[in-house]
């Protein structure tokens, strides 16, 4: 397909050496492509809601399984899927990974639970779409990366900016040359993100197996703002906004300057809430500077703002010598330093681009993860920055420097304290089915 092959030359022209992703696929891939892809979802609410209309658009998948904790999402869901084709429901998603017809499971559930269900769907023989980030913690996306290249598998990451037109002719434009040498660019993630109050303690919905919603973390009693969507506030769950959110905008930052798998030297964090006054842990604000080799990422977060603030939408903005470019939900948009700007368009640079979902089970139907737009080793890389950037500002603002090889954070002013956020403990009967 020729859009792929201008997009896999255009990623080898900003610095990203393919061969640097250690795959190793198993499997014999197949002449023919198999023509439709069985697809399995583990998590149905908001983010699973919308996975499954795409998932709907795509014509070479169907959804024959769907698993949740909270039986109104999974009807709910099931009712979704039954208008094209019959689907099985699951409260237990050993039970689902169980079924041979599944060839490929999509995770949408809270973010404690993407590397342990991601691992065991490995385990089990499928490919897997992950989303954002694909886990927990540090130790968690490394033990990720070398499950999925043991067993050959297509683990795509859900960070689909990659999958972007728009972005890839952005990027493209940095790469000709628009906006100069560049050497800096700035996440930006400005949005209101209001306050949660305080939920008291409440007996969980009827139905909701909540010790399963739970699994690896600590027993906890439920609450509303431990529930549905909220839970991103919480260590023990998320890791706010910056993995929610921000993570969109560091990865593009990432991939636009060049720097897919590698880490930076150093890394200076500060935040911590300036406005939050209720049952949130994470940051409300937050500030990081990822230092590389003659480059530089800042990711620049305020939760109490509005978008508009900036004059653009949440994106990326890179910097060079000859103007910069911004990159969001508003478009690819240049300003050179003499004042003009530039909208690029996909077509004015001839590119095409398979959304998320389809690159997906583009590359499941050939069993090729070297198709995906968003590997899961380029996905661990972006989400190790976040929780990093979180460890830092949760050990009090400090200098880190995280060497991936030993798995160790050092030069910080409390080392123990950082290294100890590297992993987690997992509660009995919850450990990860994988160890390395
Ligand atoms: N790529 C994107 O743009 C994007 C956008 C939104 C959300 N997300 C990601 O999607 C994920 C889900 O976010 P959300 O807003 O839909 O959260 P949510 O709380 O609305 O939904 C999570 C669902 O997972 C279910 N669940 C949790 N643990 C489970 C388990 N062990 N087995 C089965 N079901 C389980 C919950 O019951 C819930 O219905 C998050 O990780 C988030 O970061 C990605």
């Amino acid at each position: 397909m020729e859009s792929e092959v201008s997009r896999r030359t255009f990623i080898q022209q900003v610095g990203v050496t393919l061969a640097a992703a250690p795959l190793m696929v198993s499997r014999a891939h197949g002449q023919s492509p198999s023509d439709i892809v069985n697809v399995a979802m583990i998590g149905t609410g908001g983010r699973g809601a919308s996975l499954l209309e795409s998932l709907a658009e795509a014509s070479h998948a169907r959804v024959v399984a769907l698993c949740d904790l909270d039986p109104e999402r999974l009807q709910k869901a099931a009712q979704m899927v039954e208008k094209r084709n019959a689907v099985t429901t699951h409260d237990d998603y050993r039970n689902l990974l169980e079924n041979k017809d599944v060839d490929a499971v999509v995770i949408a559930t809270t973010d404690h639970w993407h590397t342990p269900l991601a691992l065991a769907a490995i385990l089990a023989g499928k490919d897997v779409y992950v989303e954002k980030p694909c886990s927990h913690n540090i130790h968690e996306a490394n033990l990720l990366v070398k499950c999925a290249h043991e067993h050959g598998r297509c683990v795509q990451h859900g960070t689909q900016r990659r999958s972007s037109a728009t972005d890839i002719a952005g990027l493209r434009a940095i790469q000709e040359g628009l906006i100069g040498e560049v050497f800096v660019a700035k996440a930006i993630n400005h949005q209101r993100r209001d306050k949660i109050g305080k939920a008291p303690e409440e007996p969980p919905p009827a139905g909701v197996n909540y010790d399963r919603w739970i699994g690896p973390a600590p027993q906890r009693p439920f609450t509303q703002n431990r529930w549905h969507y909220n839970w991103h506030w919480f260590w023990e769950y998320g890791g706010g906004d910056l993995v929610n959110d921000g993570i969109h905008q560091l990865d593009e930052a990432i991939w636009g300057l060049g720097l897919d798998l590698q880490y930076p030297q150093a890394i200076l964090t500060s935040g911590g809430q300036l406005w939050y006054d209720d049952d949130h842990e994470t940051p409300d604000t937050q500030m990081i500077i990822f230092e590389y080799p003659g480059k530089q990422i800042i990711y620049e977060m305020r939760l109490w703002t509005d978008y508009k603030m900036e004059g653009h939408d949440n994106g990326t903005v890179f910097y060079g010598t000859k103007g910069k470019m911004e990159i969001g939900r508003k478009g690819a948009i240049a300003t050179t330093v003499d004042g003009k700007v530039i909208e690029v368009k996909p077509e004015d640079y001839g590119v095409q681009a398979e959304d998320i979902v389809n690159n997906f089970i583009t590359a499941v139907r050939h069993g090729d993860p070297s198709r995906l737009n968003s590997p899961i080793e380029r996905g661990a890389v972006s989400t190790i920055l976040c929780h990093l950037g979180n460890i830092g500002v949760r050990c009090g603002g400090i200098k880190l420097a995280y060497d991936p090889k030993t798995e160790t954070i050092s030069s910080v002013s409390d080392g123990s304290q950082a290294n100890a956020l590297i992993r987690r403990e997992y509660r009995k009967g919850y450990e990860l089915p994988y160890r390395g």
